[in-house]
């Protein structure tokens, strides 16, 4: 057994006895600004980390997304009061795209952006801070250290950056829910989250800053179901109940699954648990442009394993389809997923005592 086998499998054990991972063992937790529009699979991804010690949340910064900010603030505002950590700040974000008119998914995540489960209206506030703000200065104070995991349209990342290019070099790295080299779930050829924001993914793609892109290609197969479902119906825990009453209207009302059966995709989840376990996801380094001109196509995340090209020039423009580029990667595209090993980590970290 080598080194990476011996990680993998010891990792393996140690979250089926509902231990922390060695990636906590080995150099303290990952400290992470959790960028989010929530939405049902965000609150899930919310909690996972919340209950998760190789990860230090150093900020919440909710986007207008799945449904809008004016729900997705309230949300994750009301999400850290039921898991007891009002401690974390929470800075709000975009209300609109950078350039395009809002898209939501109510249709997906109910109009309040929880499923239609209720929260108690929260308590707490937002600092004063915007979420370009407090991610600007975070990174800053902490040159190197800090991971964004981002599970909602970029638009707030895309905004940071263009207002201070320079810490493109002092981010540690992104982990992205979104995109798809396998086609769409909005349109044929866009994921959700690039499809409301195409123009603040190619800031993020363009950025020079280390990517991780958990896409559709590995989330469509991350279904949770009624055994995940009963699982949580099991536990009697503030958290628990809340989580099991929101999947139980969703898996209710909504079903991803091409077969119709009952089952919800869930991508912000796997995009957090594989910083917690990165055996549970296999990358592989791709060149990823986002196309943001197409009229049909908007959105979508184009994949170079290779030499890269654009379209056909148009006219007078001669060119040849030996005019290529050469290959360099901008993002680790996960390509595949141990679904089983995922559900066991993220079941055993929401239902533990
Ligand atoms: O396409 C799925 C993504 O879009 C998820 O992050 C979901 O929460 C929505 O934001
Ligand atoms: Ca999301």
């Amino acid at each position: 057994m080598d080194r990476r086998q011996f990680i993998t499998t010891s990792t393996a054990a140690l979250i089926a006895a509902g231990m922390p991972t060695l990636a906590f063992a080995a150099g303290g937790p990952i400290r992470i600004i959790f960028d989010t529009d929530p939405g049902t699979d965000d609150a899930m991804g919310i909690l996972l980390a919340l209950r998760s010690p190789e990860l230090k949340i150093e900020a919440i910064t909710p986007v207008a997304g799945n449904v809008p900010l004016e729900h997705t603030l309230p949300n994750a505002l009301a999400l850290l009061e039921l898991a007891g950590r009002t401690d974390i700040p929470v800075a709000a974000g975009a209300s609109v795209p950078l350039t395009r008119t809002l898209v939501t998914a109510a249709y997906v995540h109910g109009e309040n952006g929880l499923g239609g489960a209720q929260l108690p209206p929260p308590k707490t506030r937002p600092v004063a801070e915007t979420a370009s703000e407090i991610i600007r200065r975070i990174v800053r104070q902490n040159p190197g250290q800090i991971t964004i995991v981002a599970v909602g349209p970029l638009t707030n990342v895309a905004t940071a950056l263009r207002a201070d290019p320079a810490i493109a070099a002092m981010v540690k790295a992104i982990a992205i829910m979104g995109g798809s080299l396998s086609g769409g779930n909005v349109t044929p050829a866009a994921e959700f989250n690039f499809y409301v924001d195409p123009e603040a993914a190619r800031i993020v793609f363009d950025s020079g800053i280390p990517l991780t892109m958990v896409g559709l290609d590995v989330t469509r197969k991350a279904l949770f179901r009624d055994e995940h479902l009963k699982a949580l119906q099991a536990v009697n825990t503030p958290v628990c109940r809340f989580a099991a009453d929101m999947m139980k209207r969703t898996l209710d009302r909504f079903h991803e699954d091409s077969q119709a059966h009952r089952a919800v995709a869930m991508h912000d989840p796997l995009t957090v648990a594989n910083l917690i376990d990165p055996g549970i996801l296999t990358l592989q380094d791709y060149f990823v442009e986002i196309e943001t001109e197409g009229e049909l196509t908007a959105g979508e995340s184009v994949g170079y394993p290779g030499r890269w090209r654009k379209s056909a020039p148009l006219a007078p423009t001669p060119g040849s389809i030996a005019d290529t580029t050469p290959f360099k990667s901008n993002a680790k595209v996960a390509m595949g997923v141990n679904v089983d090993r995922f559900f066991n980590l993220l079941m055993s970290r929401l239902t533990a005592a």
